[in-house]
């Protein structure tokens, strides 16, 4: 279940990044938080780039920068999302990247488009099978060794932090959430095709990051 504070957040753009920041200070900041999928990925030239479930841009920024940053003067970043109106704002919000609306279990992309799929705070939304069609539309969408990197929660390792993560899932997410933590990622993927997945833990296990290889 969630609270009257899920359909606010979701609509008043202000409320969602307010909460987003209060709880990236659990890592560092929204600025660390943002790099958390980031971490030891190389920004080749023309690198492709799909931020899936994209919302109202908050990720896509980042990428951006971090493609603006690494020289390569090359590479576009594409956003995916299934709301019009995350789109509308995301549009204004990050004018340099393109924006394309789908539903991430039927993406609207060519076989082997992108070098990197990037995922924030997203797959917790998803029923069990439709999870299952995603990863997989994932692993059709890279190009053969390209990465999908992605943030989400993950049951806490230690148990200071499971009164936070729950109070946070209590008020503002459903039982997909609830799901998501207790379910194996890395398996998963791996039974998916991904040659290889790494998962690092962070804010005592609330929170992990997952890189796979294609
Ligand atoms: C919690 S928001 C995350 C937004 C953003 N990535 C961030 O880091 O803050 C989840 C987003 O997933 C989108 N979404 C949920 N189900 C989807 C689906 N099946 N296909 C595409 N987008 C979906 C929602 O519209 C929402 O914008």
């Amino acid at each position: 279940m969630a609270t009257f504070l899920r359909p606010l957040s979701y609509r008043y753009q202000w409320i969602y990044d307010g909460f987003s920041r209060l709880a990236a200070i659990a890592v560092g900041g929204e600025f660390r938080f943002r790099q958390l999928t980031l971490s030891g990925i190389q920004f080749q030239p023309n690198l492709q780039i799909l931020d899936l479930c994209c919302g109202s841009g908050q990720a896509t920024q980042f990428l951006v920068d971090r493609l603006a940053q690494s020289g390569t003067g090359s590479g576009k970043v594409i956003g995916l999302d299934a709301s019009v109106r995350s789109l509308d704002r995301a549009r204004h919000n990050v004018p340099a990247a393109k924006f394309v609306e789908g539903f991430a279990e039927e993406l609207p992309f060519a076989d082997s488009s992108f070098d990197l799929v990037h995922t924030s705070v997203a797959l917790h939304e998803m029923q069990p099978d439709q999870l299952r069609e995603i990863l997989q539309q994932v692993h059709r969408v890279l190009k053969p060794n390209g990465i999908f990197t992605f943030v989400d929660f993950h049951q806490p390792t230690n148990l200071i932090f499971i009164p936070g993560l729950s109070l946070f899932l209590f008020l503002f997410e459903t039982e997909t959430a609830w799901n998501l933590i207790q379910t194996d990622l890395v398996k998963l993927l791996i039974e998916i095709g991904f040659q290889e997945a790494k998962q690092t833990l962070y804010a005592g296990g609330s929170l992990q990051v997952v890189q796979a290889r294609r």
